[in-house]
């Protein structure tokens, strides 16, 4: 999917999500909207914390949210930040998302308008999965 082809509440709830990001000790806000298979669209933003080690990013938030409402297969993510350059997801980030969507299409953009797309397979290659905790 290109950042063109990109439903247009995804964007909206992404942007809206980055809006609410709460971010005081970075201030790097961050916005992220899945859109499931179904067409569901769910967001989330990271939420920073005084012990800074308990932050939670953007992209994880939207999948807890979208999980506690029975949404377990995603397409896409989009993820925007105020940057100059679009981010893709963090390391953590991509191994939460891959134990629902191995074949996820990231999109991230910039609140400029920047934006760049990578499949979750290409950003996390050799995922670890739970094929791998089968036994010997
Ligand atoms: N952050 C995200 O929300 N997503 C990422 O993939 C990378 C980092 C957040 C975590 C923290 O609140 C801030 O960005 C700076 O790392």
């Amino acid at each position: 999917m290109n950042d063109r082809d990109l439903p247009e509440p995804l964007r909206l709830a992404a942007f809206a999500a980055l809006d609410r990001a709460y971010a005081p000790y970075s201030r790097f806000r961050v916005g992220a909207a899945l859109l499931a298979s179904d067409g569901r669209i769910v967001a989330g933003c990271n939420v920073e914390n005084a012990s800074y080690g308990a932050a939670i990013c953007a992209e994880r938030a939207a999948l807890a949210a979208a999980v506690v409402q029975g949404i377990t297969s995603f397409q896409c993510a989009l993820i925007v930040t105020d940057t100059d350059s679009p981010t893709p997801p963090c390391g953590i980030c991509r191994q939460v998302l891959a134990e629902f969507a191995p074949a996820l299409e990231i999109v991230a953009t910039t609140l400029h308008g920047r934006s760049e797309r990578w499949s979750l397979a290409e950003l996390l290659p050799h995922a670890f999965t739970s094929e791998s905790l089968e036994p010997r």
